[in-house]
């Protein structure tokens, strides 16, 4: 099969095609040749109400037959104005709502917010970000600095800004010589230390309660709490990256809320939309928004906007999504359904190359070694992903793996009968491929 499309993060040598998925329904993607499979990463991690939802088509052809798109320059729209309002109203402390395409717009608008807010006041020491390591904010190239992956990033060092990084502590790899608690808690002072000694830092971005793409790191209580603390103690701006993590994802709605850490700037993406179409936000508390207040000669105003900033039609279906989140009692029935994970960590543990698995509410990582007391990851020739992949398939579920770790973040709204499915397939799959390592 010939095709014009140069697939994302692909070694395109290794795949001769691609399964051409034709249609979906719940959990199932449904191949051009009938073929079911469960989709286990909710098409990347944004899928909450299972496709083909019919309240969610319903959201987007009435706000279709309206207004398809109108800019939000010098104007604006009722849907974009209403899911404002609705993400203002459930995020504690926030006051204004900048619209963007997609997860790494928001982090460069988040960016890009927090370093012109010292030079609202003309502070023109701050210009400084302060990060943690293995964090993942995007593949843009403010978002490729804030989040460096070196594996991913590698090339392109040279033309990234420089941040400073600090260590998260990874419960399965903690260095020699600490207990965990002590490695946290080493971590933290690593932190103050390194805020407190320098007076040129803008802002201190993260991830909200874990780092996903970065290997399923969940951060041990309390971590993100001190953080924000010691931003406030050392006058540094906290901007989170809810992206991946909020909206249910962990557990909980606004994660930063659960983590009790509020910040100055969160962005959020992905599930915003219930996975249907694309946008995401980044929303700043009113001390930050009035910063940008001025004269139309001070030159204050936020330079960025793209063209489909506010898209009637996506918010539509984002207000929608919100709405079902409400009516559903979404975030409780996460928190039921998420405990079926657990049921499984034993069976998983029992499999020659699961060193370590890490779960928290709708996101399981299951780390592969081919030694578990050296920890050694799985090394192949062929790429992991691709060899899971297939043996996925075989079994009926879409699989990705993210480097050594085999990833399941379905949607949301999984059942747990369904859930007992993704999982026993999983299995499955990893005890077929065990022997590839
Ligand atoms: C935490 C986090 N931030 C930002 C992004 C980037 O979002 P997008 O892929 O929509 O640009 C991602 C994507 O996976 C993410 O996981």
């Amino acid at each position: 099969m010939k095709s014009s499309i140069w697939h994302p993060n692909t070694q395109m040598r290794e795949w001769n095609s691609f399964d051409k998925i034709a249609k979906a329904k719940g959990i199932w993607l449904i191949d051009s040749k009938g073929n079911k499979m469960i989709d286990a990463v909710a098409s990347m991690w944004c899928n909450v109400w299972g496709h083909s939802n019919l309240q969610l088509i319903n959201a987007i052809t009435n706000q279709s037959k309206k207004l398809q798109h109108s800019s939000m320059f010098n104007l604006t729209n009722e849907p974009a104005e209403k899911l404002a309002d609705n993400l203002v109203k459930i995020s504690p402390r926030m006051y204004k709502v900048f619209y963007s395409d997609n997860g790494s717009s928001a982090m460069e608008i988040a960016i890009k917010i927090a370093l012109q807010y010292w030079k609202n006041f003309g502070e023109k020491k701050k210009t400084k970000i302060v990060t943690v390591k293995n964090g993942y904010h995007g593949d843009t190239f403010g978002a490729m600095s804030v989040g460096y992956v070196p594996e991913f990033f590698g090339k392109f060092k040279k033309q990234l800004f420089s941040t400073i990084q600090f260590p998260v502590p990874n419960k399965y790899r903690v260095p020699k010589g600490f207990s965990f608690l002590d490695y946290q808690n080493h971590c933290l002072e690593k932190i103050e230390k390194g805020l407190s000694k320098n007076n040129d830092i803008a802002a201190f971005v993260m991830e909200s309660g874990a780092q996903v793409a970065g290997g399923v790191i969940i951060y041990p209580k309390g971590f993100q709490k001190k953080i924000s603390q010691l931003c406030k103690k050392y006058d540094v701006l906290f901007v989170l990256d809810e992206i991946a993590t909020g909206f249910g994802r962990l557990g909980s709605m606004i994660q930063y809320e659960e983590q009790k850490s509020i910040p100055d700037i969160v962005a959020y993406g992905k599930m915003l939309t219930g996975g249907y179409l694309t946008m995401a936000a980044t929303l700043t508390n009113k001390k930050i928004y009035d910063s940008f207040l001025g004269e139309f000669n001070d030159w204050k105003h936020l330079f960025h906007g793209h063209t489909y900033t506010g898209n009637p039609i996506v918010a539509a279906v984002a207000n929608e999504n919100l709405k079902m989140y409400q009516k559903n009692h979404l975030i409780k029935n996460i928190q039921k359904t998420s405990k079926k994970f657990e049921k499984f960590y034993q069976e998983l543990l029992e499999i020659d190359i699961v060193g370590d698995i890490r779960h928290k509410g709708m996101l399981m990582g299951i780390e592969l070694v081919s030694n578990k007391t050296k920890k050694i990851p799985i090394n192949s020739k062929k790429s992991i992903n691709k060899i899971f992949f297939e043996e996925g398939k075989k079994q009926g579920i879409y699989l990705r793996t993210l480097g050594n770790i085999v990833m399941l973040v379905p949607p949301l709204a999984i059942s747990e009968e369904e859930l007992d499915l993704l999982l026993n397939r999983t299995i499955r799959t990893i005890q077929n491929c065990s022997s590839n390592f």
